[in-house]
């Protein structure tokens, strides 16, 4: 009788996968066309989509596809944070089968991060794996979410707590599609740009920096090209770094965290009133201050940081942050990060490093951080609440008036 050696009782997993993220001038440019035949062609598609998106871009889209031949199935799907859950994911499994998708099937999602997210973890899904490619519609999907590995739904009051590892195939971006965006969804992706300046591309905060954002955000909203360096390097800066530890497998000490240590608690403490890039820009300069007040980052520094989210309109402090608050997030951080916290806190512009432990703060530098915060905060007189002035006043709805679509 054959008796395998403990050896031969082993299997090596691991997928190679690479993919690219194109970016384009529209839907109807020749090699946007292109780029549907490249990866759409010979498949069952099912294209999700949100009402806003179908809305706008509906029939463009409709029309990419009409001219290399192809009818996708559609589905339009209500994506907010408060809808990103399991019910959605099973919505868009419900579409596919429907629609048969077969086992070299796509989805395509086309929406902001919410979208992605849930169109990811449902191609994670379906079939066990089936492929899927992403057009991200606003600026946090085009420079993180949407050019990511993950996808994932809120569960209970955990934040992405149910979520997968699932590439897409390909990325389309698509930077003129960011005109019909509200003024705080373009800050919210600035939020994430600022984040990964921080870490990785000095050059890029200094861009930011110069344009003042107030300039950046109207480059981006007139649809004007001198944006699309600036998208381009926050794009290759989150490719750069997700390259390293694409499956966080190495390390959980990663640089795209810094800004996502207590913004996830904060956010689900509003019920998701605050928004995602809002949330982020709060922990950024909480991040900050407390590098300066560790003696990590020096003080003028750490006020560039704060200086710039202000300029850009973006809040540095919120109602809901309190020391509770921060030191749930640190726990809840450490548990899901084995075991240390691993909060990234920037030592210059451009270097990094990680809070490990509670202890490393000295006793009452949370409290001093924070009052710091608010009182900055004040100054400026900016909103604490999260929704007077952060996601209902400047909503998406706003814009599409300001650009007459409305
Ligand atoms: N998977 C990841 O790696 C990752 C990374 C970062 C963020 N995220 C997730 O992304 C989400 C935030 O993404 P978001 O900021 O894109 O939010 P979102 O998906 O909620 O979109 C924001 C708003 O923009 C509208 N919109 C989308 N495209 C538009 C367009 N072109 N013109 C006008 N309006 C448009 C939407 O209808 C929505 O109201 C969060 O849930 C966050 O957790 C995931």
């Amino acid at each position: 009788m054959w008796i395998p050696t403990q050896e031969q009782l082993s299997l090596r997993s691991s997928r190679d996968h690479i993919f690219n993220v194109a970016l384009f001038e529209g839907f109807h440019s020749s090699d946007f066309c292109e780029w549907i035949e490249a990866h759409a062609r010979n498949r069952t598609v099912l294209v999700v989509t949100t009402p806003t998106v179908e809305r706008l871009y509906g029939d463009e889209i409709r029309a990419a596809f009409a001219c290399v031949g192809l009818k996708p199935s559609w589905l339009v799907l209500n994506c907010t944070e408060r809808t990103k859950t399991m019910k959605s994911v099973l919505t868009v499994c419900r579409a596919a089968s429907d629609a048969e998708i077969d086992r070299r099937g796509a989805l395509v999602a086309i929406g902001g991060g919410v979208c992605s997210d849930i169109v990811t973890l449902a191609a994670s899904m379906l079939r066990r794996s089936l492929s899927h490619l992403r057009i991200p519609t606003t600026l946090i999907g085009q420079v993180d979410a949407g050019i990511g590995l993950k996808g994932g739904v809120n569960f209970g009051d955990a934040k992405n707590y149910l979520g997968c590892f699932h590439p897409p195939d390909a990325v389309a971006v698509i930077p003129p599609l960011l005109k019909t965006l509200g003024v705080d969804t373009v800050r919210q992706g600035l939020a994430e740009m600022i984040k990964v300046a921080c870490t990785s591309d000095t050059e890029l905060f200094r861009i930011i920096e110069e344009a003042r954002g107030g300039v950046l955000q109207s480059w981006i909203l007139d649809g004007d090209s001198l944006a699309h360096e600036p998208i381009q390097r926050a794009i290759a800066a989150m490719l750069e770094e997700l390259s390293k530890n694409p499956f966080e497998v190495t390390s959980h000490e990663r640089a795209v965290d810094l800004g996502h240590t207590i913004a996830h608690p904060l956010e689900a403490s509003t019920h998701y009133e605050l928004h995602h890039g809002f949330a982020v820009a709060i922990d950024l300069a909480f991040s900050s201050v407390l590098g300066w007040y560790l003696g990590w980052l020096r003080e003028e520094t750490a006020l560039r940081v704060v200086d710039l989210l202000v300029s850009v309109g973006l809040p540095i402090w919120h109602e809901h942050l309190n020391e509770d608050l921060v030191t749930r997030s640190f726990r809840a951080a450490a548990k899901h990060r084995s075991g240390d916290i691993n909060m990234v806190v920037p030592i210059d512009i451009g270097r990094y490093r990680f809070l490990k432990r509670e202890d490393q703060c000295p006793p009452g530098m949370i409290l001093e951080v924070l009052t710091y915060l608010r009182a900055r905060s004040w100054q400026e007189g900016m909103s604490h609440s999260g929704s007077a002035q952060y996601g209902r006043e400047l909503s998406a709805e706003g814009n599409l008036a300001r650009i007459g679509l409305q």
